[in-house]
């Protein structure tokens, strides 16, 4: 497969000032702010191994300013020390002391910038031009010979630190992109039938407006939803009560979009038929109205077995975000029953996102499931045939190149 944009293989890398940006977004324990899966740093390995004669000065984000995961750098620095990288920590992202730092990298080392995402300029998406303007950009380029993004799970944003760099830079993707490119362009390119998309897990208000563009390709014929958004489908069907709306953020938005989705994909869009709630401490499996206004933390036995049964029987399943609260341990059955059954499916299976490709793997399903895939969001959205943010802005540095 020709790329469309370059990569290692094109660059000179040797004892050049490389600024990398990878995505190691790892999901935290709410309580102990403490990394619970480490994938993400681990799926950085083959560009830093590729960059170990190079003066590496990484850059990643963690979580987004309003939610439980917005933490520092310094752990993931730690677990790149673990995986044997020299690595180190500084507590900035340009200012003075980043830019010290950065003038003191040798070759084969690796120094980690600050969560990047506590720059507020990182936070907007827009073109790579505008971007390109932010202070992150205009502060750090200078002091690089090349760019070099890796950030495959993030390739669906257009922020500074993913494309702002491409316009000022000569800019690669890493070997994560290219893998990824690569592997999904070759899972995707078939017409086979069923094809099925099960939808679980949070960001509800980014998965209900991607869910409406890919249910416009005519591609799917199952989408089979759980966790959050499930429980924002069955609220917007009536069959559980709005007060179940509490921990969905953007409740309000993507309401609306739900119920005309409902209207119009009501063949396509298969919602749980029961639910798993906590009663003294256990998991108790239920219908609708017995849950007692206890939140619904997984798809029920009877879910279980439809799904199971659409999955096993389907040619094509993309999986991404659990079924339900998965972190606790009787809540993980909906999830872990998925992906066994993804594991038996005949036909190619990709899992994306950093919760369920973290299960998959320790449920060592990796050799039984076509792809499990670093991206969620990034993947669903490579799914709706429109090209992803990072791959325009790489391909429009390879022509200036
Ligand atoms: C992800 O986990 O999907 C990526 O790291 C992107 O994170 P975001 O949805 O907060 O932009």
């Amino acid at each position: 497969m020709n790329l469309t944009f370059k990569t290692l293989d094109d660059v000179d890398v040797v004892g050049k000032r490389v600024l990398l940006r990878v995505d190691m977004n790892c999901s935290i324990d709410p309580q102990t702010k403490q990394i619970t899966d480490a994938t993400r740093i681990e799926s950085t390995r083959e560009t830093l191994e590729e960059l170990s004669r190079s003066k590496v000065v990484l850059m990643a984000h963690q979580g987004r300013p309003d939610s439980d995961d917005f933490t520092s750098l310094e752990q993931h620095t730690e677990i790149l020390r673990e995986l044997g990288f020299n690595a180190s920590f500084v507590d900035d992202i340009f200012g003075e002391k980043a830019k010290r730092a950065i003038s003191q990298v040798s070759d084969g080392e690796i120094l980690v910038l600050q969560n990047v995402r506590y720059f507020e300029g990182e936070l907007k998406n827009a073109p790579a031009q505008e971007v390109a303007q932010e202070q992150i950009v205009q502060e750090l380029y200078p002091l690089f010979d090349i760019f070099v993004n890796d950030a495959f799970g993030a390739a669906h944003r257009s922020q500074a630190s993913l494309v702002g760099f491409t316009t000022v830079l000569p800019s690669v993707a890493g070997r994560l992109v290219e893998k990824e490119i690569r592997t999904l362009t070759s899972a995707t390119a078939t017409d086979q039938h069923p094809w099925t998309l099960v939808l679980g897990g949070s960001k509800v208000e980014d998965k209900v407006k991607i869910l409406e563009k890919l249910l416009l390709t005519g591609r799917v014929d199952y989408a089979l939803l759980g966790g959050l958004i499930g429980t924002l489908f069955l609220i917007s069907d009536g069959k559980v009560p709005e007060n179940y709306s509490k921990p969905i953020k953007g409740y309000e938005s993507s309401v609306t979009i739900a119920r005309d989705l409902l209207r119009k994909h009501s063949d396509v869009i298969l919602l749980p038929e029961d639910a798993a709630v906590e009663r003294n401490g256990e998991r108790f499996d239920c219908d609708f109205d017995e849950m007692q206004n206890n939140p619904f933390l997984d798809i029920g036995p009877k879910t279980i077995k439809n799904y199971v049964k659409i999955i096993k029987n389907s040619a094509v399943v993309f999986a991404n975000g659990p079924m339900g609260y998965f972190e606790k341990e009787p809540f993980a059955k909906g999830t872990s029953d998925v992906l066994e059954a993804i594991a038996e499916c005949k036909g190619i299976t990709v899992v994306g996102g950093g919760h369920m490709g973290a299960m998959a793997q320790k449920m060592n399903l990796e050799d039984r499931i076509t792809h499990i895939s670093t991206g969620g969001g990034a993947t669903i959205n490579f799914l709706t045939g429109k090209k992803l943010d990072l791959i325009v802005a790489l391909e429009d540095a390879a022509k200036r190149m």
